[in-house]
């Protein structure tokens, strides 16, 4: 079986959900992250064609992680079932992210802030009630890159636009404006999110 190696900020997958990959071939991590990349392609296909401010529901959410990772993961889009070291109690998950999804449709009609905060508010939120054993950053990215399209805006950059080529960098730069959105300030994810 495959030693996976966790970037920075990544959730550990537990023994159960690493019995949950389904490409058998795979035996390195970089092995599985090409392996990824070419599932979420398809999963980034089909969220560029939905309609989300209509539909945003569980049903979309969960099928745009199934879609990512359907490939890869038994349980692509199904919620996580154990405590990860980020993310609330997963009994709560299913209310959470109901609320999070009433939540951002009614500021979305109502046009509480600019799009732009909506969509990286809707991101962390998201991150937060962390859904899935994994793939959660990449989901919550993709799904606020759509939210922001759909509602008339520029997809986001999430820190590639910089001079800054170290991608360990790049990750600690989001992780510390993440965290500091935890604590209620989300300017600095706003201003990584455009740069
Ligand atoms: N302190 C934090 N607050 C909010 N979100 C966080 C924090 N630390 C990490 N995250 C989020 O969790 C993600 C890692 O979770 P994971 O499920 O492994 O996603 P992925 O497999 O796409 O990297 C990070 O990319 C980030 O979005
Ligand atoms: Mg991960």
């Amino acid at each position: 079986m495959i030693r996976f190696e966790y970037p920075l900020g990544a959730t550990p997958i537990d023994p159960d959900e690493a019995l949950g990959l389904i490409p058998k071939h795979i035996s390195t991590q970089a092995d599985l992250n090409a392996w990824e990349e070419l599932n979420i392609v398809e999963g980034a296909n089909w969220i560029a064609r939905q309609k989300i401010i209509q539909g945003l529901n569980e049903g979309l959410v969960r099928e745009l992680h199934r879609r990512m990772f359907n490939q890869t993961w038994l349980w692509a889009g199904t919620f996580r079932k154990s405590a990860k070291n980020i993310g609330i109690d997963w009994t709560q998950i299913a209310v959470a992210l109901k609320n999070l999804l009433d939540n951002t449709s009614y500021q979305i009609t109502n046009k509480v802030m600019s799009i732009d905060e909506i969509a990286v508010r809707f991101h962390h939120q998201l991150v937060l009630i962390h859904a899935f054993p994994n793939g959660n950053g990449r989901h919550a990215r993709l799904i606020a890159d759509a939210l922001i399209v759909n509602l008339g805006g520029k997809r986001f950059s999430w820190g590639s636009n910089t001079a800054i080529t170290n991608l360990d960098v790049v990750r600690q730069n989001y992780l510390s404006a993440l965290r500091t959105a935890d604590k209620g300030d989300i300017a600095p994810l706003m201003d990584f999110a455009r740069q």
